[in-house]
């Protein structure tokens, strides 16, 4: 049993855990908020779906084992809450719920969208809510009562001349999940100096990236700067050390078309899309942003990566030290994945797989997983195991 502290509906609670327990069954049988319902128990259907520091999560797959420290919101903690007050009354008079086991998940995301999304249309709500199943199908009416919500508040806005607070999203790299000694921290918005060409929001489109979810790794790899920015400069070499990830037509240094194959649970996800690559030799630092989709699951992602080698280590052994920054921002019915810890944790993976294999890849040795697809399934393992071996000191 493992001793933890969480802040559930804004009462602290000090409870002792089976490392398996998953948050839903914690919620319900410890904690007796059963108005969380479990439908697939393996994230898949959304009707579990709770805030964990401030954002939508399926509390099915997440573990109270590794969430110390952290703040829970059931739909019962919302009782009070002005927003979800008026989608409830909206979800009533628009037919929104038939038998209602999925109104709580529905609930929880439907003030999320409203929030952060308060111009949303229908296509935007059918987008973000496609992680949400009702079996009633009573989709129709859930719309309306959203979207009436959503444009209520909008108009009140406009009357006030005042902004919408989106939620704030504490970071869940504060939580002890990463594994020992690589620690990844949301970096600074000043970390790397970014090329003219690029303001730090844009993507290709120049569109800024809403609510991305942020994080960095810096990590050393034994070869001299100038070898690693020539590695960088190759974009064929630089998707080969990313596991699951190829270029799908040739690269021309400024442009690059790729896909890359990640497993979560039961579903495989293959985003295809295009990006641009930005270089600046003078501070010796890049940016590749871009954007994809999922065709099977319709997910959008917007990501950017950006880059830069300091010198490290002293003649003869140069080295140089590599700090990576990468935002996304997931929408459609894989985005709720992305928000967690354990997505937040596998990205650190990826990136740690990405610093891996580049090392070999400069020792000309073959890379460790490179045509391997990025198995979320695998990896959320070996965050459990690693964080459990940290726990008890055999890390
Ligand atoms: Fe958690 Fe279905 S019960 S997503
Ligand atoms: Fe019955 Fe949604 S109202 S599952």
């Amino acid at each position: 049993m493992i001793p933890i502290t969480l802040e559930v509906n804004g009462r602290p609670i000090e409870a002792r855990v089976e490392p398996r327990q998953h948050l839903a069954d914690f919620l319900r049988e410890e904690m007796l908020l059963t108005a969380t319902h479990l439908g697939c128990e393996h994230g898949v259907c959304g009707a579990c779906t709770v805030l964990i520091d401030g954002a939508p999560a399926r509390s099915c797959i997440a573990f109270p084992a590794m969430l110390d420290g952290a703040r829970i919101t059931t739909v019962e903690g919302l009782a009070d809450d002005a927003v979800a007050g008026e989608l409830r009354e909206a979800f009533m008079d628009e037919h929104g719920l038939q038998c209602g086991f999925c109104t709580p998940g529905m609930l929880v995301m439907a003030r999320d969208i409203v929030l952060r999304r308060p111009q949303a249309d229908d296509d935007v709500i059918r987008h973000e809510l496609a992680g949400n199943l009702c079996r009633c199908t009573g989709y129709v009416g859930i719309i309306r009562a959203i979207r009436k919500v959503a444009a209520g508040r909008e108009a009140a806005v406009v009357t006030r001349g005042t902004v919408l607070t989106p939620p704030s999203y504490a970071s869940p790299l504060s939580l002890p999940l990463s594994p020992a000694g690589r620690t990844p921290v949301d970096p600074p918005a000043s970390a790397i100096a970014l090329p003219a060409e690029l303001s730090p929001d844009a993507t290709p489109d120049d569109e800024p990236l809403h609510n991305p979810v942020e994080l960095g790794e810096s990590f050393e790899v034994p070869a001299p700067r100038a070898t690693v920015w020539a590695l960088f400069q190759s974009p064929e070499q630089v998707i080969a050390c990313l596991p699951g990830a190829r270029l799908t037509a040739p690269s021309d240094g400024r442009s690059l078309a790729a896909e890359m194959v990640v497993k979560l649970g039961p579903m495989q996800a293959a985003f295809g899309g295009t990006g641009r690559i930005v270089a600046d030799p003078a501070s010796w630092s890049g940016v590749i942003d871009g954007r994809g989709v999922d065709s099977r699951s319709a997910t959008q992602l917007r990501a950017r990566l950006a880059y830069r080698l300091d010198e490290a280590g002293e003649a003869p052994r140069e080295a140089t030290r590599v700090t990576v920054e990468v935002a996304y921002v997931m929408q459609g019915p894989l985005a709720q994945m992305s928000r967690g810890a354990i997505a937040r944790d596998l990205a650190a993976r990826l990136t740690q797989s990405f610093a891996a294999n580049l090392a070999a890849h400069l020792k000309g040795e073959a890379p460790v997983a490179a045509n391997a697809s990025l198995d979320a399934g695998a990896l959320a393992w070996s965050v459990v195991k690693g964080w459990l071996a940290r726990l008890f000191g055999r890390g």
